[in-house]
């Protein structure tokens, strides 16, 4: 057994931060190490004692005065639409039926979707995301890819075909019966071969029929340890037309329900017009809401009310997300940064600490795998990035004039990217592409 020992200042979260002087929601070590093997975290902590559990044989490599936390989790991308990114278009059904239907449509040939793959998993990594919850086209084989990519790499991902029977071009419509068994032959290719794992993924409501979600409810019903993905009231004309396809339906939310797809595993991407009928709904059920503030702007859809849907009496859980095409970062920092700015849009604060808690340990809750990743806990898998505050020269100069790590982590949000992570870490293994 190989150990080695990364060296540097640690940032970790315990619980969600209550508050911006919340000291006791993480771990903060500002000369620290993480010791890692086999893939998983073996100690963590402050540096002299973390070395003084380490064999004689660990290899050390020293990150000083870089911060080293918890790789970032990213809980709603599209990975066929890498080259849809930054399409002009007015709306969401518009950007869909211009933009990304089309390309999507290309994911039936392997060789593109392995080539995207390649891109995919270096464009991640470079980010300092090593987690994340992807829809792949509704072909069968772009899902093979994008495991196949993710097997080779080690990583920790959940992924699934999208399922999709109407309102589509041709070239991406499955069956009520494909989409079913295709979804069944990804489990058994591939949900714990590594560290993939699968997620039963109907697109939306618009583009399954009635016969497409009760088959997906059988799905459900039969893998219940999985998760589930979709989208749910991201825009008021997408709200419209699906009420009109299923008229019996008391609002978007009831759709799902009625075919048992609410729960705690499941992942609603945006919800962000939702009833109070609705959101009690989520809670009751523990589905999770998936906040993509930048993809929310890009596409004018809205303004998420993340802290508001938090407090409420009956809470929702969230998550946050890129949602790549449709977002404009795959920056976990940008996405935070605009998820911000919505925030003061609404009248309220999105405190750093709270940020850097959704980007880690808070996804990883929403996830249900807290005891895998998302933070810097012995036993949990050696997923680490490496971050400089002072990586560019704009950075750089703020700095001197930065005091505080919330000062810190914040200048990082706002004007952070990839050029801030030095390096990135999957199961232990320095793996940020060149
Ligand atoms: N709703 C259904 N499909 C999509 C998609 O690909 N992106 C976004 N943003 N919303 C969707
Ligand atoms: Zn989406």
């Amino acid at each position: 057994m190989s150990e080695l020992l990364i060296r540097g200042r640690l940032l970790s979260f315990k619980a969600a931060p209550q508050h911006i002087a919340d000291t006791d929601s993480y771990l903060y070590e500002s000369d620290g190490a993480v010791l890692v093997a086999d893939g998983l975290i073996i100690a963590s902590g402050a540096y002299d004692q973390v070395k003084a559990q380490a064999s004689e044989t660990a290899s050390e490599i020293d990150h000083r005065p870089h911060l080293i936390m918890p790789g970032f989790i990213d809980c709603h991308v599209h990975f066929p639409q890498m080259q849809v990114i930054g399409s002009y278009a007015a709306n969401l059904l518009e950007w869909l039926n211009t933009y990304t239907f089309p390309e999507e449509c290309r994911f039936v040939e392997t060789a593109h979707a392995q080539r995207i793959a390649t891109h995919f998993f270096d464009q991640f990594l470079r980010q300092g995301t090593t987690t994340a919850v992807a829809y792949c086209s509704v072909h069968k084989t772009s899902a093979d890819a994008f495991f196949a990519e993710s097997a080779r790499r080690g990583t920790r991902m959940i992924a699934g075909k999208v399922m999709m029977d109407r309102n589509a071009p041709q070239g991406l419509l499955d069956t009520p019966q494909s989409g079913y068994d295709e979804t069944r032959e990804l489990i058994e290719s591939w949900h714990g071969r590594g560290r993939n794992m699968v997620a039963i993924t109907p697109r939306f409501a618009i583009t399954s029929t009635p016969e497409q979600m009760e088959r997906t409810q059988a799905l459900a019903y039969e893998f219940p340890d999985l998760h589930i993905q979709t989208h749910l009231s991201e825009n008021r004309e997408e709200i419209e037309f699906t009420a009109s396809l299923y008229p019996d339906a008391i609002d978007y939310t009831d759709i799902y329900a009625r075919y048992g797809l609410l729960g705690k595993k499941t992942l609603f991407g945006h919800a962000i017009h939702l009833s109070d009928r609705e959101a009690d709904a989520l809670s009751d059920s523990g589905s999770v809401a998936v906040h993509c503030p930048t993809s929310n702007l890009f596409l004018g859809s809205g303004l998420f009310p993340l802290k508001a849907i938090q407090r409420r009496k009956k809470p929702v859980r969230v998550a946050v997300a890129t949602d790549i095409g449709g977002g404009t970062s795959y920056s976990m920092f940008k996405t935070m940064d605009e998820a911000y700015k919505i925030q003061q849009l609404l009248g309220e604060r999105l405190n750093p600490l709270e940020s850097y808690y959704h980007m880690t340990l808070g996804n990883a809750e929403a996830l249900s795998l807290a005891d895998k990743i998302g933070t810097l806990e012995p036993g949990t898998e050696a997923d680490l990035v490496v971050l400089n505050a002072s990586a560019t020269p704009a950075m750089a100069l703020k700095m001197e004039a930065v005091t505080t790590l919330i000062e810190e982590l914040f200048l990082m949000q706002t004007l952070g990217d990839d050029r801030v992570v030095v390096e990135t870490y999957v199961a232990g293994v320095a793996s940020k592409p060149q």
